[in-house]
Formats: C-alpha cells, sequence, structure tokens
C-alpha cells in the first residue's frame, strides 16, 4: 500500500503555487504512479468538449487517445460523476483494453471548484482486486487538493 500521508505532503509540496491543469496531471501521474508497485499505468483523461474526453499526462505503456463519456470504465467514472472500482475488467461491460495485462481498475472523477467534471485519474493493474476502497479515498482527496480549488 502507497503511503498516502506521505504521497500527499510530496504533492502538495511539489505543486504549491500551481494552477496549470497540465502541469498539475503531470506532477500528479508520475508521484502516484511512483508510489505504489501495484499501479501498472497511472495517468489521466482531460473533458475537451461535451462528454468528450482525450488523454492527458500518463506514466506506463501507451492509452488509447480518445474516450467518450459513453465508453468504458473512465467515461462510466465521468458521466457518472462517481469512482468506479473494477475488481476484474471482464466483468465490466464495455471496458476498453489499451493493455490486454490490465486486470482491475480505479478510475475517479476530477471536479473544478464549480463542481464541473474535468476529466478523471485512472490506475490500472495487471493484479486482480488491486484496489481497495482506501486508495480511492485516499486518491480523491489528493484530487480534490489539487483541483478542488481550481476555476477552468
Ligand atoms: N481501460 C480504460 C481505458 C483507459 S486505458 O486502460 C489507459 C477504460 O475502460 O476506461
Amino acid at each position: 500500500m502507497a503511503d498516502y500521508l506521505l504521497l500527499k505532503q510530496t504533492i502538495s509540496a511539489l505543486v504549491k503555487g500551481e494552477a496549470d491543469v497540465i502541469s498539475l496531471m503531470a506532477t500528479l501521474a508520475c508521484e502516484i504512479h511512483n508510489a505504489d508497485d501495484r499501479f501498472h499505468w497511472t495517468g489521466f483523461y482531460r473533458v475537451v468538449a461535451p462528454e468528450l474526453m482525450k488523454i492527458g499526462p500518463y506514466q506506463g505503456g501507451h492509452g488509447c487517445l480518445v474516450i467518450p463519456f459513453s465508453r468504458g470504465v473512465c467515461g462510466a467514472a465521468a458521466r457518472l460523476n462517481e469512482t468506479q472500482l473494477v475488481d476484474d475488467v471482464e466483468e465490466f461491460e464495455g471496458h476498453i483494453a489499451c493493455s490486454s495485462s490490465t486486470r482491475s481498475e480505479l478510475v475517479i472523477p476530477i471536479s473544478d471548484a464549480l463542481g464541473n467534471v474535468i476529466g478523471v485519474l485512472d490506475i490500472d493493474s495487471d493484479l486482480p482486486c488491486a484496489f481497495t476502497q482506501v486508495d480511492a479515498d485516499e486518491l480523491k482527496a489528493i484530487l480534490t487538493e489539487t483541483f478542488g480549488t481550481l476555476n477552468s
């Protein structure tokens, strides 16, 4: 399990005073990815048009470039504005397989200060049932602290 207290402190120190969304996403992708061996792909999809996301900063192998709100685990998280904790991607109807080795996923929506969904954080693992509610809650707190005050 990642040391979430350390991760939170490191991220807050690194991003202090920064308001550029891509710079923030790049820094978080790097720090989160390297904080836990269970995380095999860690990155962001950004809302770029109504109901449409494009890939943002990430760590790991290549990801799909475009994800509509109607598709995949990422689309569900953005459309419903609800975290998706998927123990087995094969059981998730419409899962988009960017990598055939992915077995489980955690996708958390990101809102700005106005409550608009601006994107999602997607973490994929090659291990089944890799994620817990603690991961979901701790990472959501980091995203809220980082992006929740932005007026985008
Ligand atoms: N598996 C995701 C797509 C993104 S990639 O795995 C990087 C999904 O179904 O939303």
